[in-house]
């Protein structure tokens, strides 16, 4: 044999042992690989080393110095895959790679406005105002009358309000209609009621500190300020000596906490600013809208409405059987769309009800 063949041969075996031994799979496979390879036997190093005698005379020392480096070789690589089961009980075939990325897994994510939702839930939580929940499907008495708001106003107009069951002009005049809810300012009057209802005959009713969020109906037509559906939040604190500067220190609050602070949403708490300009609701005197600062994508700087607010107007606190002698309350109701889209910079309301993952995966 040439040494040559000799060489090559021993080559290859030394590739196919350490090739076995790594891609061993098993405790048994491993001993299996083992016998095949380094048996004292029949083993293939051992078929090898028999070759030894065949190669020419003057090739011989070069020949057996080769053979045991192999032979070292072929030992060390099983030494290695021992230790390695041993180790993990694992042999580098399965091991485990850590450094490869997984498959990603998509488990979508909450909606802007839920996103928002339950920020302002958590702030105004700490502010101590508890969150509750009114219906959507209202009756005349909780979205109008007991609102202050009669009969021949025009907030009651057919055209402004979603009217349930016969024909909207019909049902409007009916005795109790029902229509989707303009505003959750119906809410302040379930809480009211229900307080008042709870409370022992010759006492007075508790005060009241809540925040009500959730969906309005308006027969809007949709543009990029307009959408048939949105979301309020609705605050109503009930107290003696509730002022208007309580109005104004608790909306301040909520729109530092909101967009200020962390700076998360690039802006710092001292650049909030709140503005109340004379208005006209109802159900509140004085009343106003409240105006946030504003600076546009072109870095020009103004006011945007954010809701309107007010002190309760005694007819309300009558309507609901607080008495207005003993005690005031404030009322605000914002505009979540407005809220959330000042937030993140989104500039159409539509974009947010598209339901196009690509818009909604952003947030
Ligand atoms: N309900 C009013 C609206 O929808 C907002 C408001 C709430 C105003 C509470 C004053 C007090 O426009």
């Amino acid at each position: 044999m040439s040494l040559v063949e000799f060489l090559s041969s021993l080559d290859s075996l030394a590739e196919q042992a350490q090739a076995a031994f790594a891609s061993a799979s098993s405790a048994d496979a491993l001993e299996a690989a083992r016998v095949e390879f380094l048996g004292a036997k029949g083993g293939r190093l051992r078929k090898v080393q028999q070759g030894l005698g065949k190669v020419d005379k003057a090739d011989k020392p070069a020949a057996g110095k080769r053979f045991n480096e192999v032979k070292q070789l072929v030992e060390t690589a099983f030494a290695a895959a021992q230790e390695q089961a041993k180790d993990g009980g694992e042999t580098a075939s399965e091991a485990f790679d850590v450094s490869v990325p997984g498959e990603p897994v998509c488990i979508g994510r909450l909606h802007p406005i839920t996103q928002t939702i339950r920020e302002m839930k958590d702030i105004m939580g700490r502010l101590g105002f508890t969150a509750v929940e009114g219906p959507e499907i209202e009756d005349d008495w909780h979205n109008f009358e007991a609102l202050n708001i009669p009969l021949s106003h025009p907030a009651r107009d057919p055209l402004d309000n979603f009217y349930l069951g016969e024909a909207a002009s019909a049902a409007a005049e009916s005795d109790s209609p029902l229509l989707l809810r303009s505003q959750t300012s119906t809410v302040q009057i379930r809480v009211m009621e229900a307080c008042v209802a709870a409370t022992p005959a010759g006492e007075s009713p508790p005060p009241v500190r809540i925040i009500s969020l959730g969906r309005v109906y308006r027969p809007d037509t949709a543009d990029a300020t307009h959408y048939p559906m949105f979301h309020q939040i609705e605050g109503l604190l009930v107290d003696r000596g509730v002022t208007m500067a309580d109005l104004k220190s608790v909306l301040r609050l909520f729109f530092q906490s909101y967009f200020g602070s962390d700076g998360e949403k690039g802006e710092h708490t001292d650049d909030m600013h709140v503005r109340f300009r004379p208005s006209f609701f109802p159900f509140t005197e004085p009343s106003v809208e409240v105006d946030m600062n504003w600076t546009d994508g072109a870095g020009k700087t103004g006011w945007m409405e954010m809701g309107g607010a007010g002190m309760v107007d005694p007819n309300v606190l009558r309507a609901v059987g607080y008495d207005p002698e003993e005690v005031t309350g404030f009322a605000f109701g914002l505009g979540v769309e407005r809220i959330c889209m000042r937030q993140h910079g989104i500039t159409d309301i539509r974009d947010l009800y598209q339901n196009d993952v690509r818009f909604l995966s952003q947030f």
